[in-house]
This record gives C-alpha cells, sequence and structure tokens, in this order.
C-alpha cells in the first residue's frame, strides 16, 4: 500500500491505496474553508499552522496500515509553499520512522489521475485543468509526457469565481456560491466582454472579465438578490464561453481521442454541460472525475503515486523540495 498526503492549498488530506488493484483504501480530508472565509481568501500563514493541526489527527486514523505500507506519496509541487512543507515534512519523518521510499507528486498530475480513481487509466489525453491556481490546456501522453498547450495570461478560472464572489460579498470559496447563485440568475441581463475574443492567441486571460464585474457592481444603486444572481449568471456564461471558444480553436482541424476535465472547478455543472456538447460534436469521450474528488484530496495523488512507483519514480528525502509554481510540464 502507498500512503499520500495532500496539503499543496487549505486541505489537508491523507489517503491508502493498495498497490496491486489501485483500489483506494482509505481517504480523510479536512477543509480549512470555513477558517479562511473570513477573510475573503486562502491566509497562507494560516493554512500552514491549520494543517500542522489536522494531518498529525488524520495520520492517527491510518497507523493500522502502516505494517502494510511500502512508499510513501506526497505533493511537493505546485502551491503555497508554506502549506506543501507541512505535508513533505511529515512524509519525510514516515518514510525515516518506517524505512520506506519517497514518492515527490505534481499536485497538477494529481488532479490528472482524479479521473482515474473509478476507471481505468486512459492515454493519451486532452485535459481541461480549471482550478484556482491553473487553467491548462494539456496533452498528456503518459506519466512522463505532458504538453501545456494554452495556459492564462493573468488570473485563472476557478479564481475569477473566488474574486467574483468577494466582490459581492458571497463568501469563499466562490465557485459553489457563484454557480448556485448564476442557477437563478438572467445571464442575459449583463453584456460582458469575452476575453481575447477578437485574439488569435491560444490562451486565457480573466482579469479584464473580474475588472468588467467590478464595474457593474460598482455602478448598482442597488445591490439586491436579484441583481447578485444575474450579475453571477451573466459572468459565468462569459467566463465558460471564452474557455469553449479557446478549446474550439486548440482543436479546429485535430481530432480528440479522449478528453478529460479536471481541477476544482471542474464541479461546475454549467462547465460540464458545454463540455459534453463539445465532446458530442467532436465524437469524443469526455471524462469527468466523480464530484467528490475535484477538489484537492490525497485519493488522487495515491492514485498517481501507484503509477510513480511502478515507474521508480523515487526520490532521496534529503533531495526532495519544494515548488511553488509547477516545473513539470513542457511547453509548446
Ligand atoms: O483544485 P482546487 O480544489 O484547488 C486548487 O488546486 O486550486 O480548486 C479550487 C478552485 C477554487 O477557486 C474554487 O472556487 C473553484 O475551484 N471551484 C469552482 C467550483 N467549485 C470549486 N469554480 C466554479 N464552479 C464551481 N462549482
Ligand atoms: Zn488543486
Amino acid at each position: 500500500m502507498i500512503l499520500s498526503i495532500e496539503s499543496s492549498c487549505d486541505d489537508s488530506s491523507i489517503a491508502i491505496t493498495r498497490l496491486s488493484d489501485k483500489k483506494l483504501l482509505f481517504h480523510r480530508k479536512i477543509s480549512q474553508e470555513e477558517e479562511h472565509s473570513v477573510y475573503g481568501g486562502v491566509v497562507p500563514e494560516l493554512a500552514a499552522r491549520l494543517h500542522a493541526v489536522a494531518l498529525p489527527k488524520i495520520l492517527e486514523e491510518t497507523k493500522h496500515f502502516f505494517k502494510e505500507l511500502k512508499a510513501v506519496a506526497v505533493t511537493n509541487e505546485p502551491g503555497l509553499a508554506v502549506s506543501l512543507v507541512e505535508g513533505v515534512v511529515m512524509a519525510k519523518a514516515l518514510c525515516v520512522s518506517l524505512s520506506l521510499p519517497l514518492l515527490p507528486i505534481n499536485h497538477l498530475k494529481g488532479h490528472i489521475y482524479s479521473l482515474f480513481l473509478e476507471q481505468p487509466t486512459k492515454f493519451p489525453m486532452d485535459i481541461l485543468l480549471v482550478s484556482g491556481g491553473h487553467t491548462e490546456v494539456l496533452h498528456v501522453k503518459d506519466y512522463d509526457k505532458i504538453e501545456i498547450l494554452a495556459t492564462t495570461l493573468d488570473d485563472s478560472f476557478g479564481e475569477s469565481f473566488d474574486k467574483v464572489a468577494k466582490m459581492l460579498g458571497l463568501g469563499y470559496p466562490g465557485g459553489p456560491i457563484v454557480e448556485r447563485y448564476a442557477k437563478d440568475g438572467d445571464s442575459s441581463r449583463f453584456k460582458f466582454t469575452i476575453p481575447l475574443h477578437n485574439s488569435p492567441k491560444l490562451a486565457f486571460s480573466y482579469s479584464g472579465l473580474k475588472n468588467q464585474v467590478r464595474l457593474e457592481i460598482e455602478k448598482q444603486q442597488n445591490l439586491d438578490e436579484k441583481t447578485k444572481s444575474d450579475i453571477c449568471a451573466s459572468f459565468q456564461k462569459t467566463a465558460v464561453e471564452h474557455l469553449m471558444q479557446k478549446l474550439k480553436k486548440a482543436y479546429k482541424n485535430t481530432s480528440i481521442k479522449n478528453f478529460g476535465v479536471v481541477g476544482g472547478a471542474s464541479a461546475n455543472l454549467y462547465l460540464r454541460e458545454k463540455l459534453e456538447k463539445f465532446c458530442l460534436e467532436k465524437h469524443t469521450s469526455l471524462h469527468m472525475a466523480p464530484l467528490k474528488y475535484c477538489s484537492d484530496n490525497a485519493a488522487m495523488i495515491g492514485r498517481c503515486g501507484v503509477d510513480a512507483y511502478k515507474l521508480g519514480k523515487f526520490i532521496n528525502i534529503g533531495k526532495i523540495e519544494i515548488y511553488p509554481k509547477s516545473k513539470e510540464f513542457i511547453k509548446v
């Protein structure tokens, strides 16, 4: 079995995954959303302190698996440095005390493997990764070969939901709240411009859209619940339309073998609906992670760890480093 640890942002999570059949045997996650919501976003120093309390608490529940462990997998990039450190230090201590090898795991690769928690691995696959820190279109050939086809020039897709929610005073994390408000809203009331609409660039940009929303909020005399819903619906429609326009551009003349969507924001049902239509038109199958594994979790890190173990991706505990920015993928 593999014990995996995830602490890259504001979720403390540990999982146990069986190597022989990749089965998830244990998974627990303690989210810090409530603690950060008063600040309207993640406070790194607070996140680190909360990980230091939550991780040992979860680890306690996994003790009966210790004798059967073959390795420890831990997220070491990308993420908040002070948060990553908490998981990595715990992983190192476990490796020393239980004489186990260490597997460093890229968090974004972990998100990709969330697709294979309940279905077999399928490569090559094209992936849309939408989270709080990333908006990327990836071509994944295998564990080691991942090309970035498009990325964001500024804010990420999930981050723009968080910022809109903050501006409307709706709380944190913004994604699920904005989606909920948007459900009852009129998406045609506010006409936001689709970012990079006329640009040939294969890239994303969300900071301009966020500013359009800010200006619209400032114009409102009465920011009642109906107006908030209409702003959320109009924003969500534009944010998703931007994604869809660039995806259509990226794959205009190419067929897609398999298409997957991952990351915390892939839980957005409006986005899922649009992707379903896109994949139907492209005659490709759409792969989506179960909703409970979209946001950060150690189950996906453990599943990725199984492949890392089989490929022998071990690192000396004295050599593991923390990379706040992903160093692994290749830009094409
Ligand atoms: O993958 P994740 O849990 O953490 C990072 O790796 O960043 O993603 C969290 C992000 C947050 O920005 C959150 O607001 C967004 O995903 N998110 C959503 C939804 N659920 C979570 N964004 C849009 N719609 C949602 N339903
Ligand atoms: Zn994530």
